[in-house]
Order: C-alpha cells, then sequence, then structure tokens
C-alpha cells in the first residue's frame, strides 16, 4: 500500500511538473487557454489516415490538413469518411454543442495511439489543425521533403478565442499586391488564428477594386509612376514617366479571394476610404470634387504635395457615385461590415467652396467636422440600404455619429472609448500598439517611419481598456499600411514578428499573456519561418539607444535589448565589432571626437543582432528627445 502510494506521489509530480506550457517546451502563438502536456510523444507513421465526416464545410479543413502533412513529411495521407476506422488523426464535430468552445474553440488530444481534434464547427477543427501544426517539428513548414521523426509532445489542449474580431489590415492601395500576394497573407495569418483581412482598396495612390459602373476608376485611378526611394520624397512625375505602375482586382479576382479566405475561415472586409484619401477615385471622375481644377490631377505617385483629395459633400453626384460603387461591392463581399475609411479629410478645400457653404447654411452645419458627420450619416444610410453594417476610422465621431456606426479606434484608444459609452461597436486598432508600418527598432536600421513600434511594446496591446463599454469591443487589429512596403518580402517583415504579439492579444486569455512566456516562442517560430522562407524582422536583437549629455558635456549612451541574456560588444573607432569587442555593461561615454558608435547583439558566440551603426551626429541631434 505504501508502495502504491508513493508511486501515484511520484506519477503526480511528473505529471504535475509537465502541466505547465512552456516548462514542456510548447510554443504555441497565440498561447492557448489551457494545456497540459504529459511525458512522451507520438509520433506519425508513414502512411497517415484522417478520419473526418466529408461534410462540405469540412472537406477545405481535412484537405489543409492533408497537404499541408503530405508536403512536408512525404507520408501517404489518407483521408477516411467511414466511421468507426483507425485512424492518426481524427477530426470530429460535436454531436452536443460544448458550451465551452463556442463557435470558434476546440479540444486537442495527442494521446500515444493518435490524434483527436473535436469542435463544435469546422472553424473550430481548423484552429485546432493550425495547432497541431505547431505541435510538429519547424519542418513541418517547409516545402521540401524532410525524412526526420515526426513527432507531438503528448498534450490535452482546450482553447476558444478571447474575440471574435482578430484582424489585419492590408493597404494594398499605396502599393499594389497581387491576388496571389493576398492570398499568401492569408495563409499567414491564419496560422495564428487571424480571422479578419481588412483590405484598404482605395487611397490617393490607386483604386484597386474593378466597378463595373464606374469603369474609370481602374482604367485610370489603378495606375500612377513607379518610383524608388523613399515614399512622400519623391520627384515631381513628369509627363514623359509612363503611368503604368499599379493595378486591381477584377470582381472575378475577388470573389477568387473571398473563397479563398472562406475556406480558412477567415472573412475579407474591404475598405473605400472616403470622403479623404480619394484622390484616385476624384482623378477618374474629377465632378466629385468641389475644387475647380480638379480635371488636372493625376493620381499620385508618392510625390511631396497633392491636390484636393476630397469628395464634395455638398453635391448629389457624390451620393449617387456612392450608391453605385456600393452595390457591387456589398455583392462582392459577404462579410457583414463594409468600412468606408473617414480618417484624415483634408477639410481646407470645403472651406474654399461656395457649394459646401451652401450646404452648411441649408443644414445648419456650423463646424466642418458636422459637415462631415452629415456625409457620414448619409453615406451610413447607402450602406444600410445594401443590407451592409457601415464602418469607420474614429473620426467620423467628431461632428456627431450615425445611429449604428462601428467605430475602428485608431488615433490611441479614447475614439474606442468613447463610441462604446454611446453604444457603438467597436474595434481597437491604436497606433501605439498596433501600427505595423511603424519602424520596429532605430531608425538608423529600419526603413524611415515616423514612428517606432517595438515588438514588446506591441505585446502589450490591450483591446478592452478599463472605462470602455466591454460588451461592445468586438476585438483588435493591426494596421500595415504600405505607402513605405514596396514588396511582399517586406510585407511580410514589417507583419512579423509583431503579429504574433497582436495575434496572442486577440486569441489568449489576458491572464495567459507574458512577454517572458511569449519570447522564447517568438524565436522558435521565426525557425519555422526560416524553413517556410517567410520574412520577418529580427529587430528585436537590436537595441534602444538613449542619449543624454553629461555634466562633463559628454554624450553619455544607455542601449537597451528587448530580450534578457544578450550581449552587446561596440566601437567607437569605425570598425565592425564582434564579441572580441569591449562589452556593454553600463552606459557609455562618447569619446570627444567620436563619429560613430557600432553595436553588435550576441547570444554567447552567436551574432545575433544586425550591426548598427549610429552616427554620433544623430545621437546629437536626439539629445533631450527620448529613446528613439
Ligand atoms: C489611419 O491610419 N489614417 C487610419
Amino acid at each position: 500500500m505504501k508502495k502504491l502510494s508513493l508511486a501515484l506521489c511520484c506519477c503526480l509530480i511528473s505529471f504535475l511538473s509537465f502541466s505547465q506550457t512552456n516548462k514542456s517546451g510548447l510554443a504555441i502563438i497565440p498561447e492557448p487557454v489551457k494545456a497540459i502536456t504529459k511525458p512522451g510523444e507520438f509520433t506519425l507513421p508513414k502512411n497517415i489516415t484522417i478520419q473526418a465526416s466529408s461534410k462540405a464545410d469540412i472537406l477545405p479543413v481535412t484537405a489543409y490538413l492533408k497537404s499541408k502533412l503530405a508536403i512536408s513529411t512525404g507520408a501517404l495521407v489518407t483521408v477516411k469518411s467511414a466511421f468507426p476506422v483507425p485512424a492518426t488523426i481524427k477530426l470530429m464535430l460535436n454531436t452536443k454543442a460544448d458550451t465551452v468552445l463556442g463557435k470558434e474553440g476546440y479540444h486537442l488530444w495527442v494521446g500515444k495511439k493518435g490524434i483527436i481534434i473535436k469542435a463544435n464547427e469546422p472553424a473550430g477543427l481548423f484552429y485546432g489543425v493550425q495547432t497541431l501544426i505547431q505541435l510538429l517539428p519547424k519542418e513541418i513548414e517547409s516545402t521540401e521533403v524532410h525524412h526526420i521523426k515526426w513527432t507531438a509532445p503528448l498534450v490535452d489542449i482546450t482553447d476558444y478565442p478571447r474575440f471574435k474580431w482578430r484582424g489585419l489590415m492590408f493597404d494594398v492601395s499605396r502599393h499594389f499586391f497581387t491576388k496571389e500576394e493576398v492570398k499568401q497573407y492569408i495563409d499567414q495569418m491564419v496560422r495564428y488564428k487571424f480571422n479578419v483581412l481588412h483590405m484598404h482598396l482605395t487611397d490617393d495612390e490607386g483604386w484597386r477594386i474593378e466597378i463595373k459602373s464606374l469603369p474609370r476608376l481602374t482604367t485610370v485611378g489603378a495606375y500612377n509612376v513607379k518610383k524608388i526611394g523613399e515614399f512622400g520624397n519623391f520627384s515631381t512625375p513628369t509627363p514623359d514617366e509612363p503611368r503604368t505602375y499599379g493595378g486591381f482586382y477584377t470582381q472575378e479576382d475577388i470573389k477568387e479571394l473571398v473563397r479563398y479566405a472562406k475556406e480558412r475561415f477567415l472573412d475579407i472586409m474591404p475598405e473605400i476610404d472616403v470622403p479623404g484619401h480619394s484622390l484616385a477615385a476624384v482623378v477618374s471622375y474629377p465632378e466629385l470634387s468641389c475644387t475647380p481644377g480638379a480635371d488636372q490631377y493625376q493620381v499620385r505617385s508618392g510625390e511631396r504635395t497633392m491636390g484636393d483629395n476630397t469628395l464634395n459633400p455638398s453635391s448629389e453626384k457624390t451620393y449617387a457615385f456612392l450608391d453605385k460603387v456600393l452595390t457591387e461591392v456589398a455583392q462582392l463581399f459577404p462579410f457583414g461590415y463594409v468600412h468606408m475609411g473617414g480618417d484624415e479629410c483634408n477639410k481646407a478645400y470645403w472651406a474654399k467652396s461656395d457649394s459646401v457653404t451652401a450646404l452648411m447654411k441649408r443644414e445648419n452645419l456650423k463646424t466642418y467636422e458636422e459637415v462631415q458627420s452629415y456625409f457620414e450619416k448619409r453615406l451610413e444610410k447607402i450602406v444600410e440600404s445594401k443590407g451592409k453594417k457601415f464602418m469607420g476610422w474614429d473620426e467620423i465621431i467628431e461632428g456627431g455619429l450615425g445611429p449604428n456606426a462601428a467605430v475602428m479606434s485608431w488615433r490611441g484608444i479614447q475614439g474606442g472609448i468613447t463610441a462604446s459609452k454611446l453604444g457603438h461597436e467597436v474595434v481597437m486598432s491604436p497606433t501605439t500598439f498596433a501600427y505595423l508600418d511603424y519602424m520596429q527598432s532605430d531608425r538608423v536600421t529600419e526603413p524611415h517611419v515616423y514612428a517606432t513600434l517595438r515588438l514588446n511594446k506591441s505585446y502589450e496591446f490591450e483591446p478592452v481598456p478599463d472605462s470602455a463599454e466591454s460588451k461592445l469591443i468586438l476585438g483588435g487589429q493591426a494596421n500595415l499600411w504600405t505607402e513605405q512596403v514596396f514588396t511582399f518580402r517586406q510585407v511580410e517583415y514589417m507583419t512579423w514578428p509583431r503579429g504574433f504579439a497582436i495575434s496572442e492579444s486577440v486569441w489568449s486569455p489576458k491572464d495567459k499573456k507574458s512577454w517572458g512566456n511569449f519570447y522564447p516562442k517568438v524565436e522558435k517560430h521565426f525557425a519555422r519561418f526560416n524553413e517556410a522562407e517567410i520574412k520577418y524582422a529580427p529587430s528585436v536583437y537590436d537595441p534602444s539607444f538613449d542619449a543624454h549629455m553629461g555634466a562633463d558635456s559628454l554624450i553619455r549612451v544607455t542601449l537597451t535589448n528587448e530580450i534578457p541574456n544578450l550581449d552587446i560588444y561596440y566601437s567607437f573607432d569605425n570598425s565592425y565589432p564582434d564579441k572580441f569587442y569591449p562589452k556593454y555593461t553600463e552606459p557609455l561615454i562618447v569619446p570627444k571626437d567620436a563619429v560613430q558608435l557600432r553595436v553588435i547583439t550576441y547570444r554567447g558566440k552567436e551574432p545575433i543582432g544586425r550591426m548598427v551603426t549610429m552616427p554620433i551626429a544623430e545621437l546629437r541631434r536626439r539629445l533631450g528627445r527620448g529613446r528613439q
């Protein structure tokens, strides 16, 4: 009896010591609600059988898993729908709904004899499959066959999302990205259980969706002049430079993307950004502008200046135009919401317009914010007449919000708090945590944007501020604007790893989030991305620089790493430091005549960060301005 209880005790201790996710070495992003690991592992056999129902809505899940396993394991993967059969992996829909799991949750068991994923809905099975893939060796991400032991740890996972809106926004207007690239983006998103792709389809630099009743939007509005360098500082296009750069999605392309997304349980929300950011529409149909001479405008190519890029809120032609656009857009996208922009409307041109002045008099509008509000409320009615819900950036609150408008809060969280208190639905997507176009480490290394957002700050994203009406916060989203993003490789670089951080903020329970748990997982996912040949930013390994002037008039530089246990080596003599150079241990005093500080980060003997060159003149410029 004594022996038995001792054995039981040992079992319990070893079980408990394995039951915390990170001690067990699991590296699932986003962190699941509950994961209990047990000693041991399951090895995939040479011939894999997936057992799943042949119901139409499960087929995409089965096909996805089959192809993922077949490509990198080289195994023969067979799908069987008959029950019961001995199977390696069973995908099962609950006959009686499990109330804990909801529509998107799942249970995943990896046992000694096989794997079972159970869910209430196919979406849950799909997310269970994503987690299973993350349990397998990193080579599962490869497109080549690997002859390795394909093991998964024994584990029992219960998981479901915190929010129903888990989005990324992709700006395909500033630079156009092809249909195939959008599909790649979707594939990357769903690995991390995102379920809304917000496509920013129109802006000053291009109109990207075919509207059959308004053909000039794409024959004229989809093209500008190709420029390379720093967007916003480009030379003014000359008449001999070809206007052939850009492109658009045909309606068939859009249908294909919507289908592709649906098979991956992701919705696409279109954004038609009006009344500002509308130069491509104005160039295509100059009668939409309230400014004389708009017929001379051209689609912007990233040059510094631009004419009136707003629609005329006082003209019926504008509303007739929007009605036509929305008739077609609403038919193409099954998602319930259409985003109508509303951000950064330059009202200076409205102030010069007699027609807008007359509108203000007629409608008793006192400010230009109220003019925008008049416009938004009419627009909301048009959107609703097409059977959709109206969403806009938080500027739409300013002159008074329409009755049912949903708000995407980007200028911080206050807009979202205010809108939720007024009874409106909100998606949080604040610049402070969720702007993927911002630089990821110091501006001396990253392509220039006006602000920085490091991974550890992104990871602090909390979609529900204390004072908000929490029931109305649908979830959160990160936004990738692409002014400075010229290629799809750079899209990946900007999105990952901050996308990992956002996925955990919108899926995982708040109390499951911890930076100490998260960053080792990020590094494991870097290794997976290496296999998948997806680019990511290694910026997390580059230090932050803080400069201040000492009483002795010499500059002090403090270097800070985002993750612990890294060593920084440096030089002031213009040579390239390595681990035989001085190691950073305390703030550096910049020698009086030094022209640059070079640093590189190591983990043990391995260089892990990039060689960062910081001109001393740049440090001088920053003095007193805080961390960059
Ligand atoms: C925005 O970033 N202008 C919504």
